[in-house]
């Protein structure tokens, strides 16, 4: 176990390379696997969940490695269909590994991976999808277990609210299916599209991605092909809203700036100096920001992932913004942030941030991924110093984080917990 130590009151500046996106990763790792051949895959970040999704991989009887050069290697074998409780459990998108095993031996048993901090996620969308591509599904001892006689059959099929989870799972299982799959109300998160351009690729047959209608031939076969992840839009907006709450200066290098519209647009409409150019963001705010109004929302909306960050920036902001959460249950850090001065009231799904200037340091603990960047933020511009527990959740999803905030002039260091 550890905890992350933040002094903080320090203006941050300077350049960040952005990492590949895990969301991209986690669904073309297990993409990679409808192959015949080997995938080389590049930019894969080096975080907890990818390694997750790369053990139950190895479980299921798929070699995957990184060579010197930190590419992955997806080399599919003799294929078991029966994925491990105790991997699966650890994250959600670990279901995806279902439409890949129903793509290519008929059959998956998948454990159903239950809640997690963020509430309630049921898999409910991708299992009926799998039923409309022809499969039997039942749930027995907490495990899905779907079979069809023999390929999938293509469908049209309408996702009830544009679920990426779903998107990926039913692209994956319809990619090898008999006939045409039609997916609605899709989801057109930039992680979909990217998934799309490495299976057509890997010589899957997809259109519409990036619509919400996707349209999928199913083929024979699929063979192994190199890739390199799309950039990861949600840790270049932490960092961006880290130059925000510290009042400081930062470009993120290596993006695709028009994936993160609907932040820039709020970071202008706050106050914020944004500058775009073909692959960098630079954003700086002199002054403190002015408090907006944010709703999230499926892409191209605002994004939840990073509405955790965005109260913390909006915390030290001058008035009061009204920040409504519509896709998860994802507020319980805000009490974290009370410990530290922030004046928020959360009514079901909306906070109330009024902003306040200045924040306090103190222990905290985060208890999600992006609650543990909001958590770390408000440490960065609080006086004092800052411990953040619950650090495993970071791991999962951004790379060599305190070294690249380290490198922007911030303090901050993992230690050891002592339990
Ligand atoms: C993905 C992202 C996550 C992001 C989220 C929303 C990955 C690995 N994770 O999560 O970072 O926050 O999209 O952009 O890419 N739902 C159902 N039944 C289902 C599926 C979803 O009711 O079968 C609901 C969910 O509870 C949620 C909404 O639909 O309220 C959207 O969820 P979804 O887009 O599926 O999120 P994930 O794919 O889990």
């Amino acid at each position: 176990m550890e905890k992350l130590v933040i002094r903080g009151c320090r203006r941050l500046q300077g350049r960040v390379p952005i990492s590949g996106a895990k969301n991209s990763a986690l669904a073309i790792i297990p993409a990679a696997a409808l192959g015949d051949g080997e995938s080389i895959l590049y930019h894969v970040p080096e975080e907890e969940d990818i390694h997750t999704m790369c053990q139950i991989l190895q479980e299921l009887g798929i070699q995957a490695w990184r060579d010197q050069d930190k590419a992955l290697h997806i080399l599919p074998g003799e294929l078991k269909t029966e994925a491990p409780y105790e991997l699966v459990r650890r994250m959600r998108a670990s279901f995806y590994v279902a439409g890949l095993l129903l793509a290519r031996k008929g059959e998956a048993q998948v454990p159903l991976p239950g809640g997690c901090s963020l509430g309630s996620r049921p898999v409910d969308f991708h299992i009926r999808g799998f039923q409309a591509l022809g499969a039997e599904t039942s749930i027995e001892h907490g495990m899905m277990i779907a079979r069809s006689p023999g390929r999938l059959t293509g469908t049209r099929y309408f996702i009830n609210r544009s679920s990426v989870g779903a998107t990926v799972n039913l692209m994956l299982a319809a990619s090898l299916a008999q006939g045409t799959t039609i997916l609605e109300n899709a989801a057109r998160e930039p992680e979909i599209v990217d998934l799309a351009i490495f299976m057509n690729t890997m010589g899957a047959n997809i259109r519409g991605a990036g619509t919400n209608v996707i349209r999928i031939e199913g083929v024979e076969r699929m063979k192994g092909a190199q890739h390199t992840i799309l950039p990861d839009r949600i840790e270049a907006g932490t960092y961006l809203l880290a130059a925000c709450i510290t009042q400081g200066d930062i470009t993120v290098e290596d993006v695709v700036p028009e994936h993160l519209n609907a932040l820039l647009r709020k970071l202008q409409e706050a106050g914020a100096e944004v500058q775009e150019d073909e692959t960098t963001v630079r954003v700086a705010a002199p002054q403190r920001l002015r408090a907006v109004d944010v709703e999230t929302a499926p892409y191209p909306g605002f994004p939840t992932d990073l509405q955790q960050p965005f109260v913390a920036a909006m915390s030290l902001a001058e008035g009061t913004s009204v920040i409504r959460e519509t896709i998860f249950d994802r507020f319980r850090y805000v009490d974290e942030l009370l410990r530290m001065g922030a004046d928020i009231r959360v009514e079901r799904d909306t906070a109330i941030v009024r902003g306040v200037i200045k924040l306090t340091g103190a222990p905290v603990e985060a208890t999600d991924l992006r609650a543990s960047a909001a958590l770390v933020l408000a440490g960065l511009a609080a006086e004092g110093v800052t411990e953040v527990l619950g650090v495993e959740h970071l791991r999962r999803g951004y790379e060599h984080f305190e070294d690249k905030f380290r490198a922007l002039g911030a303090d901050i260091h993992a230690e050891p917990v002592e339990s």
